[in-house]
């Protein structure tokens, strides 16, 4: 399964990501979201799901 990337630089902080899927993102100190997982067998659906509904498209 390939890394989950967020970048930084394009996250506003909306935490869409995180409410769709826990298991791989979460928002570090600066408000910004990490993937601090990668994604499995069972979540990667999610993920593919917050990649979709993030707004500005910080995801791959
Ligand atoms: Fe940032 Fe997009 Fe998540 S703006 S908090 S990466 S849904």
């Amino acid at each position: 399964m390939k890394a989950t990337k967020v970048d930084k630089d394009l996250c506003i902080g909306c935490g869409l990501c995180c409410g769709i899927c826990g298991e791989v993102f979460r928002m570090n100190e600066q408000g910004k979201a990490e993937a601090y997982q990668r994604a499995n067998a069972e979540n990667q659906g999610a993920v593919q799901e917050a990649a979709d509904s993030c707004p500005v498209s910080a995801i791959a």
